[in-house]
């Protein structure tokens, strides 16, 4: 996934990462339907931006999608990308911070003129690294968060007053440290939670069939009735643990099954 089409400007690439996702691993991937009902919200909204123009209305494609650490926010944004046939443009807030600290404004200015100005998918992740409530900033980063969080508001406002084709998405696992103003300014505005039971059980047998692992569906539904909380990566991890456990077993000659083991507290 690291071929692009687009030019990042060099004064900005050191903070992008821009991939071209052809290769989305699709065949392994469960499409939810609160993921459905955002790509509905985000593809009506594309379709109809000309449109609006016309009544003198300039809607800025902006998602911010929160939830907690797992439920695969960063995933669905190649996803999109890949749905989109369109470049996904990714950058680390909480990166970007460290790596410029003292200029991340005016580095964050330069990246939302690029943005202003290019048809890709740019996701903003851990959005909340740089923007948490104004007033809660420790005093070691010396007013920096704040300064950041105001940057980016002018900027998301000076987008909606143009013809901007980039569609934003905006990920954070701290929605309630973020601040106030710059969450309303995104224009949509979903919670990627864990998968329900049944959703879960379809997402297990999509990767395990696309393996080409027979599985006991009992088996399934006891994991997923016992496990409800879990999340995608969660899931994932118990997946690698059990393939890795019946591999070893020595796999055709023993059924897989899968399981979870509770972590302890740390
Ligand atoms: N819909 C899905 N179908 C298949 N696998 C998924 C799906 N969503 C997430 N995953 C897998 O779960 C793992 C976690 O997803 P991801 O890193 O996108 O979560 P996240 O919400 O961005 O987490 P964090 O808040 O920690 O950044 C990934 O390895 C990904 O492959
Ligand atoms: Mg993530």
């Amino acid at each position: 996934m690291s071929k692009t089409r687009l030019k990042i400007p060099e004064h900005i690439a050191p903070y992008l990462v821009a991939e071209y996702c052809d290769d989305f691993p699709l065949a392994r991937y469960f499409v939810s339907k609160t993921q459905i009902e955002i790509i509905e919200d985000v593809l009506r909204a594309q379709e109809v931006k000309e449109k609006l123009v016309k009544y003198g209305v300039y809607y800025l494609n902006s998602t911010l999608l929160y939830g907690v650490p797992g439920t695969g926010k960063t995933t669905f944004g190649r996803y999109m990308a890949y749905y989109f046939d369109l470049d996904f443009v990714y950058i680390n807030f909480a990166k970007l911070f460290d790596g410029v600290f003292g200029k991340t404004a005016g580095v964050i200015s330069d990246i939302f003129q690029y943005m202003a100005t290019s048809k890709a998918i740019f996701m903003l992740d851990e959005i909340d690294a740089i923007s948490q409530k104004r007033g809660t900033e420790s005093a070691a980063t010396g007013g920096e968060i704040s300064r950041i969080t105001v940057t980016i508001m002018q900027e998301l406002d000076l987008m909606k007053r143009k013809k901007v084709d980039a569609i934003l998405i905006g990920c954070t696992n701290r929605i309630d440290i973020m601040d106030d103003a710059l969450k309303s300014r995104f224009s949509i505005k979903k919670e990627l939670k864990d998968l329900d039971n049944s959703e879960k059980q379809a997402y297990i047998q999509l990767v395990l069939n696309d393996m080409g692992i027979a599985y006991d569906i009992n088996n399934l539904r006891t994991y997923c009735a016992r496990n409800n909380s879990l999340t995608q990566r969660a899931i994932e991890f118990d997946i690698q643990r059990c393939l890795i456990r019946w591999i070893a077993a020595g796999e055709g000659t023993v059924p897989f099954e899968l399981d979870h083991i509770r972590e302890q507290t740390v």
